[in-house]
């Protein structure tokens, strides 16, 4: 399988730009960040792609009448470096259905819950809400409806009685920066392919840490072997 030219779209943070940047550049992850695109030029993450010696673009969707000549200017960005895979890492935009299809099964996102449950926004105060004693975290091929897709890999995470929010948003973010570059490596090894609507992996991925190979920090890494 030829090596992935990545790009990695953010919205803030990037912490999980970084945990995929860091995979990549440990050798863990056969695969190159060729782009980190946001739609926001004061996302923390740009600066750390950049001082990474990573090409950065900002491209504000405020500048766009809609979200279709919005995604074609991304479309293009990611052409144009040259990517032929997409990691959506806390990209806090609705993309339209021609962009998704364009890049089906070439685009991969990750979730703070273990979907199905909770989609969309304000996902830790729901959980907590909710009264459910664990929760986690998903890496998942991107389709029409928001935070749906083949599932590559999850991550179960407990939620604590004395949990609020920032306590239970910590401990899952955690959890996100093990398992995304879990996920993006079995893909960048040709190991993950899609049957139905089920992702299914072949063979199981050797650890990143020890902290890898199984239940660590009270949380237990979830990937679905074999057909
Ligand atoms: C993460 O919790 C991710 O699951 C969600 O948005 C958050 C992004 O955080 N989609 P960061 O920008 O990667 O730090």
């Amino acid at each position: 399988m030829a090596r992935l030219k990545l790009a990695i779209l953010i919205s803030g943070r990037g912490s999980n730009m970084r945990a995929l940047i860091g995979g990549c550049r440990e050798g863990h992850i056969d695969a190159e960040v060729a782009l980190v695109l946001s739609n926001k030029a004061e996302a923390a993450g740009l600066a750390h792609a950049a001082g990474a010696g990573i090409a950065t673009k900002v491209i504000p969707h405020g500048d766009f009448p809609d979200r279709v000549s919005f995604d074609g200017a991304v479309d293009r960005a990611l052409t144009t470096a040259g990517a032929d895979f997409v990691c959506l890492a806390g990209f806090m935009r609705l993309l339209t259905p021609g962009f998704i299809a364009k890049w089906r099964d070439r685009m991969i996102n990750i979730h703070p819950s273990l979907l199905p449950a909770f989609p969309g926004l304000d996902t830790h105060r729901r959980v907590l809400e909710a009264g459910v004693r664990i929760t986690g975290c998903t890496v998942h091929f991107v389709r029409f409806e928001t935070d749906t897709g083949p599932i590559i890999a999850q991550a179960a995470v407990p939620v604590l009685p004395s949990d609020d929010e920032t306590r239970l948003a910590d401990r899952v973010l955690a959890a996100e920066h093990r398992l995304y570059p879990v996920a993006l490596r079995l893909v960048a090894e040709g190991r993950v392919r899609i049957d139905g609507e089920r992702a299914v992996i072949d063979g199981l991925p050797a650890p990143i840490g020890p902290e890898d190979a199984g239940a660590a920090g009270g949380e237990a890494l979830l990937i679905n072997p074999g057909g």
